[in-house]
């Protein structure tokens, strides 16, 4: 193994067949982790694995250390994002979001935390900006996503004595997945947002998963129940809108 910061390090990142998935893969292989990329539909290089299915994300996990020996992290990274006015929610489109954002987050967590109990290890969950300002027509997705970060306090605060670290990267408007969605369906948004960036572009993938791979570094040894904001400032600049 190469003596990356993740040398031999094995990760499980949900969501993985995603566009920031893909980029999280890529960046903790590069620094020596084996990095198992899991989503909906398996295919080459991507196990199966439904984060709303219980089951699903613990035989996952079990058939990772079975394979590798161990499960050190896990990166939740899986999400979807549904546009409507709050008026108008549907409640079955609320339970679906809720459902893969949060639900899948506590099902995941608590999976890998059982599995790394004895040998400690870390977690990242992707968040969001939106997930401490409200967005219109995105109710769902900030909700699930500001309940995440409680999530994610609340595991670091009871998994610091097992040595487990939980922290959440939330990044701003990226170039791909689900903003490029939102854009699809109201493109007048993309403007807004970057007009708006004070660092003047959108995110590009890399940005977030360099911060994911600082997180589960030793270079981060003493961060838990932390938000890092990779946002170029945009929080500073926009309530959400
Ligand atoms: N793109 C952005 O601007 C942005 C901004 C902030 C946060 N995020 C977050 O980053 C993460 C990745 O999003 P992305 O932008 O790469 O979108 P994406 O749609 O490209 O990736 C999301 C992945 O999650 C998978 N997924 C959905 N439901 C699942 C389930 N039940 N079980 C397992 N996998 C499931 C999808 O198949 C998909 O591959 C999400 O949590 C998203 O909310 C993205």
């Amino acid at each position: 193994m190469s003596g990356g910061s993740l040398s031999g390090k094995v990760v499980v990142v949900t969501g993985g067949s995603g566009d920031l998935g893909r980029s999280i893969v890529e960046r903790l292989g590069r620094e020596g982790a084996v990095a198992v990329a899991c989503d909906l539909s398996a295919g080459p290089g991507v196990e199966h694995c439904d984060v709303t299915d219980r089951q699903s994300v613990h035989a996952l996990v079990a058939r990772v250390r079975e394979r590798h020996g161990a499960l050190d992290a896990l990166v939740a990274g899986a999400g979807v994002v549904e546009r409507s006015a709050a008026i108008d929610l549907d409640p079955a489109s609320w339970s679906r979001v809720i459902d893969v954002n949060l639900n899948g987050a506590f099902h995941a967590a608590q999976a890998a935390a059982r599995a790394m109990s004895e040998a400690g290890g870390s977690i990242v969950f992707i968040g969001s900006w939106i997930g401490a300002a409200p967005a219109r027509d995105l109710m769902s997705y900030c909700v699930s996503k500001a309940g995440m970060e409680m999530l994610a306090r609340c595991l670091a605060l009871e998994l610091a004595g097992r040595h487990i670290r939980v922290n959440v990267v939330a990044p701003g408007v990226v170039e791909a997945g689900v903003s490029a969605q939102i854009f699809r369906e109201a493109p007048e948004r993309r403007a807004a947002m970057e007009e708006v960036i004070p660092l003047g572009r959108l995110a590009d993938p890399d940005d977030v998963s360099a911060c994911v791979e600082f997180l589960l570094s030793e270079q981060a040894a003493y961060v838990t129940g932390a938000t890092i904001v990779v946002d170029g400032g945009i929080r500073l600049a926009h309530a959400g809108g």
